[in-house]
């Protein structure tokens, strides 16, 4: 029996594969510009890294971590997120004594949750993320907002909606938490088991429920801007004030809490604003983080970051009809006719390649006819033809596919010719 791909997990081959790269690119670029540099951390991290990371009280913690005792007996999970082992990474480097702070960085990698597969909801998945840690100024937020939202505008995605919202600081959670238990304690046993659970231990974590979602008490649920104390209402004002003079529209929404513990101050999603895009319409989510880094044993440090994964990018783009066909072009083929022409093409190919130039040829032992047609579907701009009679002669026919100009070339001069042809003989 054949043996199929894991469920939730793609191949991502040729053709498709062009476009990640398009956008990974953009990103990166995105970040130079930004001044992030990039970390990679492993993919998978101890499993208490999570727990205490992302919160116990998560969905992600509760059932969707791939978690595996190693052979020596170490409780291990593939990383379902990207920020704790950047802030794992930041203690254990004590990134936080460089001379540069805040310490930014950016990650692109796979991701992994156990979720029920759905478009846009897969169980391997790849974030680009990134992170700011170490300082508590309100204008990194608008920065860390503003490169977010560059993400989507430079590809082209400009009917994206920021959804903004402070969850305050410990103090304003603290009594905010408190409005919450009071609100459904008396009628809690109508809610899931989860819900249940959550009521003492996180009762935020109630309002982010898939199953109770309906229920009247939500729509009713004390508002955590209404327990902002002064300082968290001052500091998402000032968040606010300096998006609005970067001219970056935002909606608060006092609803959005997020799916990980960690949040404090600032949270925020993107989330695609167009048709055909099925139920799933978050496309980017994050925001500032206080106690994590203090958590993992650094000290205390604020964090702000995002993230969105490739996949539900590039569901957008597709959505919106912005994704051409990509096309990799070859520069040259080199169509060989006869045994001695043939080697001379392998010579010809590993001079071109170090010239910088896109070059193949056949391995198939084709004919003429069969090489012009393979040509032609790797999009050579260049064929390159070296018969018998070329060889003895010193000469090489190159053919300009997009013209259809055809010249004959000094063999010693090929390289040069063609060099000048892709490079402008840079
Ligand atoms: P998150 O909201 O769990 O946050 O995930 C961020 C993004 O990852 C989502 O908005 C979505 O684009 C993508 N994503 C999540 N799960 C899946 C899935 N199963 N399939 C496809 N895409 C998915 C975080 O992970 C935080 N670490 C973000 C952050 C960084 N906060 C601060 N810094």
């Amino acid at each position: 029996m054949s043996i199929q791909i894991p469920r939730g997990t793609q191949d991502l081959l040729p053709g498709e594969i062009e476009l990640w790269q398009y956008i990974e690119e953009k990103a990166k670029d995105i970040c130079r510009r930004y001044n992030y540099q990039e970390i990679r951390t492993p993919i998978f991290e101890h499993t208490d890294l999570f727990q205490r990371g992302v919160g116990d009280t998560t969905d992600i913690v509760q059932r969707e971590m791939y978690t595996f005792e190693d052979r020596g007996n170490r409780s291990l999970t593939l990383r379902p997120e990207g920020t704790a082992g950047v802030a794992r990474s930041y203690v254990e480097k004590k990134m936080y004594g460089h001379a540069n702070q805040p310490t930014k960085l950016y990650y692109n990698g796979p991701m992994f949750r156990y979720e029920r597969p759905q478009s846009g909801r897969m169980r391997q998945f790849v974030q680009f993320g990134v992170e700011a840690i170490g300082s508590a100024d309100p204008a990194i937020d608008a920065e860390v907002l503003a490169l977010a939202m560059s993400m989507y505008g430079e590809l082209g995605l400009t009917d994206v909606k920021l959804i903004l919202n402070s969850l305050g600081d410990q103090e304003s959670r603290t009594s905010h938490r408190q409005a919450l238990i009071d609100h459904f304690k008396p009628s809690i046993n109508e809610f899931c088991e989860d819900c249940q659970a959550r009521l003492e231990k996180n009762p935020l974590r109630i309002l982010d429920c898939k199953k109770d979602r309906e229920h009247p008490l939500m729509a009713s649920a004390p508002s955590i801007l209404d327990y902002l104390n002064e300082e968290s209402a001052e500091y998402f004002k000032k968040v606010r004030l300096i998006l609005d003079k970067l001219g970056i529209n935002y909606e608060v929404d006092p609803t959005l809490v997020r799916g990980l513990d960690y949040y404090y101050h600032t949270a925020f999603e993107i989330m695609a604003d167009g048709e055909g895009f099925g139920a799933i319409t978050t496309l980017c989510g994050g925001g500032r983080y206080t106690g994590l880094v203090e958590e993992l044993g650094g000290p205390s440090t604020p964090g702000i970051g995002f993230a969105f994964s490739i996949e539900r990018l590039i569901m957008a783009l597709k959505a919106k009809g912005l994704v051409d066909s990509p096309v990799s072009k070859l520069d040259c083929f080199v169509v060989a006719l006869g045994e001695e022409a043939k080697d001379k093409s392998a010579e010809l190919l590993y001079q071109l390649r170090k010239a910088g130039i896109s070059a193949d040829k056949d391995y198939l032992d084709r004919k003429m006819k069969a090489q012009f047609k393979a040509a032609d579907r790797l999009g050579a701009t260049y064929t390159a033809i070296l018969g018998e009679d070329e060889l003895s002669n010193k000469k090489i026919n190159v053919k300009n596919m997009v013209t259809g100009e055809q010249k004959e070339i000094d063999l010693d001069d090929f390289i040069n010719y063609m060099s000048e042809q892709i490079t402008g003989g840079k």
